[in-house]
């Protein structure tokens, strides 16, 4: 098979895919940004397809940029709450995926288990895309390398730290993509929240072909010192309410603020997933200041959307 022959395939986790296929995401997306900016809004390489988009949690950005993506291509998106599904009843995620399958062309699912991911995708016979679980958040870490390639003109050799809850989904998928990317990654969290071995020991596997150097550290400051992005994700997330005092007391001292960008380049810019919380893991300064670019993350959903859906399905 091609490397470019990506139909058919699932998007659970980007350490599933080799440098070549996320760069031909990259290069795709960018493509159809610019045919969009040069007045191309509709493609339709999705005309009469559906897509259902299955939301266990709350989402602005993942749900918006994938139906106005699945819209851009001619396509038709289905918002399907949890709750209003029979799998909100107790109907098993087997016989949800077989029942989808006879209806649409691809299933995009936002939940709390990875597992419940897995299981709809071994028994779905259409391709199953990762719309954020518990363990990653594909589709935003692809966003994002787009947004640091525009910025940059390259990926590989650029260092990033990453400073925060050492285990958050985004942070894992940010790990993956720049372990295959060649991007280097400085992880700066409290001892208890560093990231799981076994994230560490895939990421180390993947990085032995790019060359990423991937280290993990205690010191926000060591961590941000000289990088080119420094990012961040909410210190709790969504499902963890009831760890959140806890998580709250050991993330404090991982605050990004402008002494703490002061470390970094002065080129460097700031990342966040978004939603973010102010005063919190990212002050007012820094979000809206001139280094951040929470926006054009924010707008290369959209793009990297298209890409994803329109060379999978
Ligand atoms: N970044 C992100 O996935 O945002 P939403 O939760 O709003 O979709
Ligand atoms: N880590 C966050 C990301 C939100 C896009 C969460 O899971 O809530």
């Amino acid at each position: 098979m091609s490397i470019y022959d990506l139909k058919g395939r699932d998007m659970l986790c980007l350490c599933n895919f080799s440098a070549e296929e996320l760069w031909h995401f990259i290069r795709h997306a960018l493509e159809l940004k610019r045919r969009y900016y040069a007045g191309e809004r509709v493609i339709p390489v999705l005309a009469g397809a559906s897509v259902a988009l299955i939301f266990q949690k709350p989402s602005t950005r993942t749900r918006v940029s994938l139906e106005v993506a699945i819209n851009q291509l001619g396509g038709h998106p289905m918002y399907l709450g949890w709750r209003d599904l029979q799998l909100g009843r107790g109907e098993t995620i087997h016989d949800t995926a077989k029942v989808l399958s006879r209806y649409v062309d691809g299933i995009v699912a936002r939940v709390f288990d990875h597992g419940d991911l897995e299981e709809l995708a071994e028994h779905s016979d259409v391709p199953v895309i990762n719309a954020l679980s518990d363990f990653t958040h594909p589709t935003q870490a692809l966003a994002d390398m787009i947004t640091i390639y525009e910025k940059f003109g390259r990926l590989r050799g650029l260092t990033m730290a990453f400073v925060g809850d050492g285990r958050d989904n985004v942070l894992n998928s940010l790990l993956f993509a720049s372990a295959i990317l060649g991007v280097n990654m400085r992880v700066a969290s409290p001892r208890e929240l560093q990231p799981e071995k076994s994230v560490m020991d895939r990421v180390e596997e993947l990085a032995l072909e790019s060359g990423a150097e991937i280290t993990v550290m205690e010191d926000p400051v060591e961590a941000v010192k000289g990088v080119d992005v420094v990012y961040t994700d909410v210190w709790v997330s969504m499902g963890q309410e009831d760890v959140a005092e806890k998580k709250m007391e050991l993330l404090r001292p991982y605050q990004v603020n402008r002494e703490l960008m002061s470390y970094a380049k002065e080129t460097a810019i700031f990342m966040h997933c978004l939603p973010a919380k102010r005063g919190e893991e990212v002050t007012d300064d820094v979000i809206d200041g001139t280094q951040s670019t929470v926006w054009d993350q924010a707008e290369n959903r959209l793009h990297a959307n298209k890409a994803i859906l329109s060379l999978l399905l």
